[in-house]
Protein backbone atom coordinates (compact mmCIF):
# COMPACT_ATOMS: atom_id res chain seq x y z
CA UNK A 1 0.00 0.00 0.00
CA UNK A 2 1.02 3.40 -0.76
CA UNK A 3 1.03 6.11 1.98
CA UNK A 4 2.18 9.91 1.67
CA UNK A 5 4.93 10.70 3.49
CA UNK A 6 4.92 13.30 5.85
CA UNK A 7 7.76 15.46 7.10
CA UNK A 8 6.66 17.05 10.66
CA UNK A 9 9.25 19.94 12.12
CA UNK A 10 8.95 19.83 15.80
CA UNK A 11 10.36 23.31 17.13
CA UNK A 12 10.49 22.28 21.23
CA UNK A 13 10.99 25.51 23.02
CA UNK A 14 12.58 27.60 19.76
CA UNK A 15 10.99 30.16 17.78
CA UNK A 16 9.46 33.64 18.85
CA UNK A 17 6.50 34.63 17.12
CA UNK A 18 8.80 37.40 14.52
CA UNK A 19 10.88 34.03 14.04
CA UNK A 20 7.92 31.57 13.37
CA UNK A 21 6.65 34.38 10.66
CA UNK A 22 9.76 34.87 8.99
CA UNK A 23 9.98 31.38 8.56
CA UNK A 24 6.84 30.86 7.12
CA UNK A 25 7.25 33.22 4.67
CA UNK A 26 10.81 31.36 3.19
CA UNK A 27 9.52 28.26 3.45
CA UNK A 28 5.57 28.97 1.82
CA UNK A 29 7.68 30.29 -1.13
CA UNK A 30 9.96 27.85 -1.29
CA UNK A 31 7.55 25.15 -1.39
CA UNK A 32 4.99 26.68 -3.58
CA UNK A 33 3.35 23.68 -5.70
CA UNK A 34 5.30 20.75 -4.30
CA UNK A 35 3.59 17.83 -3.77
CA UNK A 36 4.07 14.62 -2.82
CA UNK A 37 4.34 14.62 1.07
CA UNK A 38 2.52 16.19 3.93
CA UNK A 39 4.16 19.12 5.27
CA UNK A 40 3.80 20.05 9.06
CA UNK A 41 5.48 22.18 11.75
CA UNK A 42 4.54 21.55 15.18
CA UNK A 43 5.43 24.96 17.02
CA UNK A 44 5.18 26.23 20.32
CA UNK A 45 1.48 27.61 21.65
CA UNK A 46 2.86 30.98 21.30
CA UNK A 47 3.62 30.79 18.20
CA UNK A 48 0.17 29.24 16.53
CA UNK A 49 -2.20 31.63 15.78
CA UNK A 50 0.37 33.82 13.93
CA UNK A 51 1.44 30.39 12.00
CA UNK A 52 -1.83 29.96 11.02
CA UNK A 53 -2.17 32.97 9.33
CA UNK A 54 1.47 33.35 8.04
CA UNK A 55 0.65 29.50 6.63
CA UNK A 56 -2.70 30.33 5.05
CA UNK A 57 -3.14 29.39 1.11
CA UNK A 58 0.01 27.39 1.46
CA UNK A 59 0.07 23.61 1.67
CA UNK A 60 1.96 23.77 4.80
CA UNK A 61 -0.28 22.79 8.02
CA UNK A 62 -0.37 23.14 11.46
CA UNK A 63 0.92 21.21 14.07
CA UNK A 64 0.92 21.67 17.79
CA UNK A 65 3.40 19.82 20.65
CA UNK A 66 1.18 18.70 24.01
CA UNK A 67 -2.17 18.36 24.30
CA UNK A 68 -4.78 18.06 27.62
CA UNK A 69 -6.83 15.21 27.89
CA UNK A 70 -9.50 17.04 29.53
CA UNK A 71 -12.30 18.96 27.68
CA UNK A 72 -11.49 22.32 30.28
CA UNK A 73 -11.44 22.63 33.54
CA UNK A 74 -8.83 23.64 36.33
CA UNK A 75 -5.65 22.89 34.39
CA UNK A 76 -3.15 25.79 35.35
CA UNK A 77 -1.18 26.25 32.13
CA UNK A 78 -2.62 23.30 30.06
CA UNK A 79 -4.42 23.76 27.01
CA UNK A 80 -7.33 21.37 25.70
CA UNK A 81 -8.07 19.96 22.07
CA UNK A 82 -10.64 22.26 21.08
CA UNK A 83 -8.24 25.22 22.14
CA UNK A 84 -6.05 23.59 19.21
CA UNK A 85 -8.41 23.20 16.81
CA UNK A 86 -10.19 26.36 16.77
CA UNK A 87 -6.42 27.79 16.00
CA UNK A 88 -6.24 25.40 12.64
CA UNK A 89 -3.80 23.13 14.44
CA UNK A 90 -4.15 19.46 12.47
CA UNK A 91 -1.95 17.36 13.99
CA UNK A 92 -0.27 17.18 17.91
CA UNK A 93 2.78 15.25 19.14
CA UNK A 94 1.82 13.04 21.75
CA UNK A 95 4.15 11.05 24.14
CA UNK A 96 7.31 12.83 23.20
CA UNK A 97 10.42 10.80 24.74
CA UNK A 98 11.27 14.89 26.21
CA UNK A 99 7.71 14.77 28.16
CA UNK A 100 7.66 11.46 29.38
CA UNK A 101 11.50 12.18 30.59
CA UNK A 102 11.07 15.79 31.91
CA UNK A 103 7.13 16.47 32.03
CA UNK A 104 5.82 13.08 33.84
CA UNK A 105 4.31 12.04 30.49
CA UNK A 106 3.28 8.45 30.84
CA UNK A 107 1.64 5.72 28.57
CA UNK A 108 -1.80 6.56 30.08
CA UNK A 109 -1.72 10.59 29.92
CA UNK A 110 -0.52 9.29 26.20
CA UNK A 111 -3.72 7.41 26.02
CA UNK A 112 -6.16 9.46 26.87
CA UNK A 113 -4.62 12.33 24.87
CA UNK A 114 -5.02 9.82 21.81
CA UNK A 115 -8.48 9.47 22.44
CA UNK A 116 -9.36 13.31 23.25
CA UNK A 117 -7.20 14.17 20.15
CA UNK A 118 -8.80 12.25 17.57
CA UNK A 119 -12.30 13.05 19.47
CA UNK A 120 -11.70 16.44 18.48
CA UNK A 121 -10.41 15.72 14.80
CA UNK A 122 -6.62 16.32 15.84
CA UNK A 123 -4.40 13.62 14.52
CA UNK A 124 -1.72 12.57 17.15
CA UNK A 125 1.22 11.90 15.90
CA UNK A 126 2.58 9.65 19.07
CA UNK A 127 6.28 9.33 19.85
CA UNK A 128 7.74 5.43 20.70
CA UNK A 129 11.20 4.76 21.58
CA UNK A 130 13.49 3.28 23.40
CA UNK A 131 16.44 4.71 25.65
CA UNK A 132 20.45 3.82 25.44
CA UNK A 133 20.22 1.30 27.93
CA UNK A 134 17.23 -0.50 26.78
CA UNK A 135 18.81 -0.92 22.96
CA UNK A 136 21.78 -2.25 24.38
CA UNK A 137 19.93 -4.82 26.49
CA UNK A 138 18.20 -5.89 23.54
CA UNK A 139 14.57 -4.75 24.32
CA UNK A 140 14.31 -2.22 21.87
CA UNK A 141 11.14 -4.22 20.10
CA UNK A 142 9.31 -5.12 23.59
CA UNK A 143 9.39 -1.45 24.83
CA UNK A 144 7.84 0.10 21.48
CA UNK A 145 5.23 -2.86 21.46
CA UNK A 146 4.18 -1.87 24.88
CA UNK A 147 4.53 2.08 24.11
CA UNK A 148 2.33 1.17 21.21
CA UNK A 149 -0.56 -1.13 22.97
CA UNK A 150 -0.63 0.84 25.51
CA UNK A 151 -0.91 4.69 23.17
CA UNK A 152 -3.61 3.23 21.18
CA UNK A 153 -5.67 0.85 23.74
CA UNK A 154 -9.27 1.21 23.15
CA UNK A 155 -9.02 2.92 19.60
CA UNK A 156 -11.22 1.81 16.57
CA UNK A 157 -9.56 0.68 13.54
CA UNK A 158 -11.64 3.47 11.08
CA UNK A 159 -10.01 6.11 13.86
CA UNK A 160 -6.65 4.38 14.16
CA UNK A 161 -5.78 4.55 10.40
CA UNK A 162 -5.63 8.18 10.58
CA UNK A 163 -3.00 8.13 13.78
CA UNK A 164 0.47 8.39 12.53
CA UNK A 165 3.42 7.09 14.84
CA UNK A 166 7.18 8.45 15.48
CA UNK A 167 9.72 5.99 16.14
CA UNK A 168 12.30 8.07 17.88
CA UNK A 169 15.06 5.88 19.35
CA UNK A 170 15.90 8.19 22.44
CA UNK A 171 19.49 7.90 22.05
CA UNK A 172 19.47 9.32 18.92
CA UNK A 173 17.53 12.70 19.43
CA UNK A 174 19.77 15.53 18.99
CA UNK A 175 22.78 14.03 19.42
CA UNK A 176 24.27 13.90 15.92
CA UNK A 177 24.12 10.10 16.27
CA UNK A 178 21.00 8.63 14.11
CA UNK A 179 19.76 5.11 13.51
CA UNK A 180 20.98 3.25 10.25
CA UNK A 181 18.33 3.47 7.89
CA UNK A 182 17.97 -0.49 8.08
CA UNK A 183 17.32 -0.81 11.62
CA UNK A 184 14.43 1.73 11.54
CA UNK A 185 12.98 0.11 9.13
CA UNK A 186 13.50 -2.80 11.16
CA UNK A 187 12.30 -1.51 14.25
CA UNK A 188 8.88 0.13 12.78
CA UNK A 189 8.89 -3.42 10.56
CA UNK A 190 7.52 -4.30 14.50
CA UNK A 191 5.35 -1.14 15.43
CA UNK A 192 3.35 -2.19 11.76
CA UNK A 193 3.03 -5.69 12.92
CA UNK A 194 2.15 -4.65 16.26
CA UNK A 195 -0.38 -2.72 15.08
CA UNK A 196 -1.43 -6.01 12.79
CA UNK A 197 -2.23 -7.67 15.90
CA UNK A 198 -3.95 -5.22 17.92
CA UNK A 199 -6.25 -3.59 14.97
CA UNK A 200 -5.83 -5.40 11.21
CA UNK A 201 -3.10 -5.84 8.85
CA UNK A 202 -5.11 -3.25 6.48
CA UNK A 203 -5.54 -0.88 9.12
CA UNK A 204 -1.62 -1.02 9.91
CA UNK A 205 -1.12 -0.77 6.39
CA UNK A 206 -2.65 2.39 6.24
CA UNK A 207 -1.35 4.36 9.30
CA UNK A 208 1.59 6.39 8.81
CA UNK A 209 4.68 5.33 10.96
CA UNK A 210 7.98 7.84 10.85
CA UNK A 211 11.61 7.79 12.27
CA UNK A 212 12.76 10.36 13.90
CA UNK A 213 16.34 11.33 15.70
CA UNK A 214 19.27 13.66 14.12
CA UNK A 215 17.64 13.09 10.66
CA UNK A 216 19.00 16.17 8.11
CA UNK A 217 18.09 16.71 4.30
CA UNK A 218 21.34 14.38 3.39
CA UNK A 219 20.44 11.44 5.18
CA UNK A 220 16.00 11.71 4.87
CA UNK A 221 16.54 9.91 1.76
CA UNK A 222 18.42 7.07 2.91
CA UNK A 223 15.13 6.64 5.51
CA UNK A 224 12.63 7.32 3.16
CA UNK A 225 14.06 4.44 0.43
CA UNK A 226 12.67 2.21 3.25
CA UNK A 227 9.94 0.31 2.60
CA UNK A 228 8.32 0.52 6.26
CA UNK A 229 9.52 4.30 6.96
CA UNK A 230 6.49 7.43 5.73
CA UNK A 231 8.14 10.48 6.85
CA UNK A 232 10.43 12.00 9.68
CA UNK A 233 9.66 13.82 12.80
CA UNK A 234 12.58 16.12 12.67
CA UNK A 235 13.45 18.47 15.83
CA UNK A 236 17.50 20.60 15.11
CA UNK A 237 16.61 20.80 11.22
CA UNK A 238 13.06 21.85 11.03
CA UNK A 239 14.31 24.75 12.32
CA UNK A 240 16.25 26.51 9.71
CA UNK A 241 13.72 27.22 6.91
CA UNK A 242 16.82 25.59 3.67
CA UNK A 243 17.07 23.06 6.00
CA UNK A 244 12.93 22.63 6.38
CA UNK A 245 12.45 23.01 2.51
CA UNK A 246 15.66 20.24 1.97
CA UNK A 247 13.71 17.45 4.45
CA UNK A 248 11.01 17.93 2.33
CA UNK A 249 12.56 17.83 -1.37
CA UNK A 250 14.79 15.22 0.02
CA UNK A 251 11.17 13.17 0.88
CA UNK A 252 8.96 13.66 -2.32
O1 LIG B 1 10.83 15.44 17.63
C1 LIG B 1 11.92 15.41 17.10
C2 LIG B 1 12.98 14.62 17.65
O2 LIG B 1 13.13 14.79 19.02
C3 LIG B 1 14.26 14.62 16.88
O3 LIG B 1 15.07 15.73 17.17
O4 LIG B 1 16.00 15.92 14.88
O5 LIG B 1 16.91 17.28 16.75
O6 LIG B 1 17.32 14.81 16.64
P1 LIG B 1 16.41 15.96 16.31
Amino acid sequence: MSRTPIIAGNWKMFKTIAEAKEFAMVVTNELQGVTGADMVVCAPFTALAALRDALTGSNLLLGAQNVHFAEEGAYTGEISPRMLTELGVRYVIIGHSERRAYFNETDETVNKKVHASLKHSLIPIICVGEDLDQREAGQTFTIVEEQTRAAIAGVAANQAAELVIAYEPIWAIGTGKSSTAQDANEVIGHIRKTLAHILDQETANRIRIQYGGSVKPDNIGEFLAQTEIDGALVGGASLVPDSYVGLVRGAV
